[in-house]
């Protein structure tokens, strides 16, 4: 499959990253990622970006929060002892966090993120062993053989897949295309991922056009996508999205633990897979 990711969407690894430095660099931070800086010192286009992080940071922020959260709680089950993170940009989890329990971290994105990754990481040292795969991952062969790869080498009967700002940038088919892959492959599994409405996702294009930075982003209507290939919503949160007027009230609390297929507000997801 001769596909791969625009330069454009791979930027955005930079912005997220800009978005935890911004966070923690404040008084009393959420989150404390000594990381994100480093790549924020590796972005020729820093200064650009300060407009669209001003229109959105908070937002990652608090999606980063959620899924720290989320994938806490699984860990402490003792379960999963592989974690895949689709999409992985400039995420310093297995840095920041205490994953000694988990067996491998395998990171999925486009090569020359993760190029920049290896060598920015490379003095740095990991709580668990990291695994760094170069793969569009609408690209379902090869996303497969990766995902087969570090099942193997982890030996893990199941895993946490964490895919963190990556749904907006998959159509719907290729969501669902994704959902089957992971389900197909992993089996036993919980993934723990954002999601955006279609009129989010219409405003956050907006904001971008508007920022000098044109990127197509898509919103999930419904958990069809998912629940097609067999994955059922277990944990659903709010994030709180000021800047997007469709939204309820309730950001950070769990909206139940059977989401609704017929309507989705931006959040993040606990989704399960059973063999
Ligand atoms: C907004 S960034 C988020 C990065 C990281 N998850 C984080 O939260 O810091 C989106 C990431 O998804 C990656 N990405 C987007 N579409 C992709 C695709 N089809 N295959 C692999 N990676 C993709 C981009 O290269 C980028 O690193």
């Amino acid at each position: 499959m001769g596909i791969g990711v625009d330069a454009s969407i791979q930027d955005t690894a930079y912005l997220a990253a800009a978005c935890r430095a911004a966070e923690t660099a404040k008084t009393n931070p959420r989150i404390r990622d000594e990381y994100a800086a480093l790549f924020v010192d590796e972005d020729g286009a820093a200064g650009a970006r300060q407009r669209v992080l001003a229109a959105g940071g908070d937002e990652v922020v608090a999606r980063t929060v959620l899924i720290d959260e989320l994938l806490a709680a699984e860990i402490a089950t003792g379960g999963p002892r592989l974690v895949v993170n689709l999409g992985a940009g400039f995420c310093a989890r297995p840095y920041r966090l205490d994953l000694r329990g988990c067996a491998l971290v395998a990171e999925f994105d486009a090569a020359a993120v993760l190029d920049v990754k290896e060598r920015v990481l490379a003095p740095h040292r990991s709580s668990c062993p990291v695994r760094r795969t170069p793969v569009d991952v609408r690209d379902r062969e090869r996303l497969a053989d990766g995902l087969a790869a570090t099942v193997r080498e982890a030996g893990a009967a199941s895993t946490v897949v964490i895919s963190e700002g990556l749904t907006p940038y998959l159509s719907g088919p290729d969501l669902a295309a994704l959902a089957a892959t992971l389900a197909g492959v992993l089996g036993d599994a919980v993934w723990l991922t954002d999601v955006v409405s279609p009129s989010s996702a219409q405003a956050m294009a907006t904001l971008a056009q508007q920022a000098g930075a044109p990127v197509r982003l898509y919103g999930v209507a419904s958990l069809e996508s998912f629940e097609d290939s067999g994955w059922s919503c277990v944990d659903y949160r709010i994030l709180d999205v000021p800047r997007r007027s469709a939204v309820p009230a309730g950001a950070g609390r769990p909206i139940g633990s059977a989401g609704s297929s017929r309507q989705v507000v931006d959040g993040v997801l606990a989704l399960r897979h059973r063999r």
